[in-house]
């Protein structure tokens, strides 16, 4: 299930464009630090690249940007969901733009990257297998998606954002990116990974005027939790029905889904003003997994 409530009618929605919070302008000033009264999260003139866009948190994160006024770069191998996303975009005040390609063309991953202000490594897949089951390649597969993929983004986005002293790296990590669970080898190795490079991200970009952070969610609502549903009941020998609250939210302290575009606001925040000083951690969004 893709998320998001760009066509919600409440007025405050964040992706509605007639919400008066996106239509505010944010004031006129040399000083580049945030004003201290709270503004409207403003990205016009930002180039943001979104990786895995076609549908999930990575589809809320596009729309998201794109009503703040970003020129959104959504990549994605799936091209039918790029050009759904675009219809559901077509009335934000940014512009969406499609960018078919799989990122394991390590290489076209990187060109793609030129140019971008604002990455959102996002782009991930999930294989549930014990460690002697888990097939070599399918490993291998999992962690050039969820960590080199975006290592490449990274050099490919880095000297343009460096060069205009202002750019904005999330990754998209998980709870998984802090613990581990048991059948999951390949994505909580790279998740690990991740939360890592996102540090180094940080160190090396600070003087730049570049950010990096992770944001880590507990299990959200989309085709990547639904598909694991009958693995995992196959694997823990339980009927499909109790593996929402057997298995995935057994050690989240609040019982339900995240939605994506919870995930997306986070982002968001992270691109803001009132950002600018977080750099190299984690917005862990767990439910209370990790206060275990
Ligand atoms: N859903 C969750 O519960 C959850 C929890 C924590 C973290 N995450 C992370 O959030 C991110 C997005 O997950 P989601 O749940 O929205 O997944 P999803 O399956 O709904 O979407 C993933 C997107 O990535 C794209 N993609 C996959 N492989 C690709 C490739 N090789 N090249 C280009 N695009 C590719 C898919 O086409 C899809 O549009 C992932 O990194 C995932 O690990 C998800």
């Amino acid at each position: 299930m893709t998320a998001s409530a760009s066509h919600s009618p409440n007025p405050l929605n964040p992706l509605n464009p007639s919400n008066p919070l996106n239509s505010q302008s944010p004031p006129e000033r040399s000083d580049p630090r945030p004003h201290p009264v709270a503004t409207a999260l403003d990205l016009r003139g930002r180039t943001a690249l979104v990786t895995g866009a076609a549908g999930g948190i990575g589809a809320a994160c596009a729309l998201r940007l794109a009503a703040a006024g970003a020129r959104v770069r959504a990549l994605d191998r799936d091209a039918p969901g790029l050009d759904a996303l675009h219809e559901r975009a077509a009335s934000l005040p940014g512009a969406v733009e499609s960018v078919v390609l799989d990122l394991a063309d390590l290489d076209a991953a990187e060109e793609a990257a030129a140019g971008t202000d604002i990455l959102v490594n996002n782009a991930g897949t999930q294989l549930v297998r014990p460690i002697q089951d888990f097939p070599p390649d399918e490993f291998r597969a999992v962690l050039t998606l969820l960590l080199e993929a975006p290592f490449r983004l990274l050099r490919g986005a880095l000297p343009h954002m460096y060069e205009r002293g202002w750019g904005r790296v999330v990754n998209i990590s998980s709870v998984h990116g802090l613990r581990g669970s048991a059948y999951k080898s390949a994505y909580v190795a790279a998740k690990h990974g991740l939360e890592g490079l996102s540090k180094v991200t940080a160190l090396e970009g600070a003087p730049h005027g570049v950010t990096s952070n992770c944001v880590s969610p507990g299990y959200v609502r989309t085709p990547l939790v639904e598909k694991q549903l009958a693995d995992q009941a196959a694997l823990h020998d339980i009927p499909v029905e109790s593996v929402l609250t057997g298995i995935l939210l057994a050690d989240s302290a609040l019982k339900r889904l995240i939605e994506p575009g919870e995930v997306a606001e986070a982002v968001a925040y992270l691109c803001g003003p009132h950002a600018s000083f977080i750099t190299g951690t984690t917005l862990t969004m767990d439910g209370g997994w990790t206060a275990h």
